[in-house]
């Protein structure tokens, strides 16, 4: 786990895009496992959510979260099928794309399998929230924590105004 770079404790949220898990807001294990990985941040979650692969109903939980969150993640929807809306909801509302987490995730999830290709997943900004998108399953979600986890408390630190350096000797993980 990455050294935390900033005193202070974020606020997160998460949401699951899944028509199968719409409005059930609890027993997602995908939305646990980020969960569990946010108190670690060390952050706070102000708000979870569970909806269906529905690019309205996505960007209107995607709306409420950023309002009070200074990082949302989401799991599912990133894939080929014709339900897998989540990047075409989410890259027209970010106000630019972080597009080297979403590399990093893909790359970390080709060490597992192939699959991870599939993935259309997204990183970006949007009125100062970090918002990620990782795909539904709670292995590639872990997986792909895993990879951004060292660059996310200095990503934070940075849209907070905190444009002080880590130390470069720091460890990564
Ligand atoms: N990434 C990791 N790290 N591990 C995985 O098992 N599964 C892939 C891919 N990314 C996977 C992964 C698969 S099988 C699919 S179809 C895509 O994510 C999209 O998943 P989603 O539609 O649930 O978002």
């Amino acid at each position: 786990m990455s050294e935390v770079t900033d005193e202070r404790r974020w606020r997160a949220a998460e949401i699951t895009v899944s028509d199968s898990r719409r409005g059930v807001d609890a027993d997602d294990r995908s939305g646990d496992v980020i969960v569990a990985r946010f108190a670690l941040l060390p952050a706070d979650v102000v708000n979870r959510k569970s909806v269906a692969d529905d690019i309205e109903e996505i960007r209107a939980a995607v709306r409420q979260c950023i309002a009070t969150a200074d990082v949302l993640i989401l799991t599912g929807g990133t894939g080929l099928g014709p339900r897998d809306v989540t990047p075409q909801a989410l890259v027209p509302m970010f106000d630019y794309e972080v597009p080297g987490m979403a590399e990093v995730m893909r790359h970390q999830g080709l060490q597992s399998t192939p699959h991870a290709m599939l993935s259309r997943q997204v990183v970006g900004v949007t009125e100062n929230c970090l918002v990620l998108s990782l795909p539904g399953s709670p292995a590639a979600v872990a997986e792909c924590l895993d990879a951004v986890w060292p660059a996310l408390p200095h990503a934070l630190a940075l849209l907070a105004g905190n444009t002080r350096h880590p130390d470069a000797a720091s460890p990564a993980t």
